[in-house]
């Protein structure tokens, strides 16, 4: 973990669920262990759409004058593209999905394997930019399970002096949201499930098994 200093914001950490029967059921496709790799990352990427348009609702825009084809009026844009940055390996399937969303978006990327002895986060990569201060970041990772790389990944945000962080997560074990919450950093949870738990070797139950190895096959 990257040692750094924030002030604590005190508060309870939101959390936004999706509630969506199309979410649920693409959820359900993840879930299936009968389901392959192609099918699985296709789902993948639809829930991240719907995870990305939960994560922007209240977004604040700016107004851009255009000109229809019949009359000049008024429409909107974002005042401030998120910062996209998948988490390495199981990341990379929301990415693309997630940059369609928000094409103006610039995209980091963060790279934590896990070691499967310890279970702990194994960083090997960090590709973002220097100065995040006002910058929206949005992290995209499919499975908070301890926590463990999430942290790692906020605490690289925070060091650049990122105020404004949205977890953005298929699933969610209960020990992970909790040492979201417990870390004082200011991040938000956007998810499609909070799952029972984490089993023995810290794999979210029910879950959906390694989100990695179920979009690339195994390591
Ligand atoms: N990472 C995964 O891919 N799946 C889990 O259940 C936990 C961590």
């Amino acid at each position: 973990m990257v040692g750094v200093s924030v002030p604590s914001y005190g508060e309870s950490m939101q959390i936004r669920a999706v509630d969506h029967p199309l979410a649920a059921a693409r959820l359900t496709t993840l879930r299936d262990e009968t389901t392959g790799n192609a099918a699985f990352r296709g789902a993948l990427s639809d829930l991240t759409q719907m995870l990305i348009y939960e994560a922007l609702i209240g977004a604040p825009v700016t107004e851009v004058p255009i000109t229809t084809p019949v009359v000049a009026t008024t429409g909107v844009k974002l005042a401030s593209p998120p910062l996209l940055v998948p988490v390495l390996r199981a990341g990379l399937g929301m990415v693309e999905q997630a940059h369609a969303m928000v094409p103006e978006a610039n995209v980091g990327f963060v790279g934590i394997a896990r070691n499967e002895e310890t279970r702990e986060p194994v960083p090997y990569l960090e590709s973002l930019p220097d100065d995040l201060t006002g910058q929206p970041v949005f992290v995209l990772d499919p499975m908070l399970a301890t926590g463990g790389s999430m942290l790692h990944t906020i605490e690289l945000l925070v060091s650049r002096k990122a105020t404004d962080i949205t977890a953005v997560c298929v699933v969610a074990a209960p020990e992970g949201v909790a040492a979201l919450e417990n870390s004082g950093y200011p991040v938000r949870l956007v998810t499609a499930a909070i799952d029972d738990g984490l089993n023995e070797v810290a794999y979210i139950t029910p879950g959906l098994g390694d989100a990695g190895d179920r979009q690339f096959g195994p390591r």
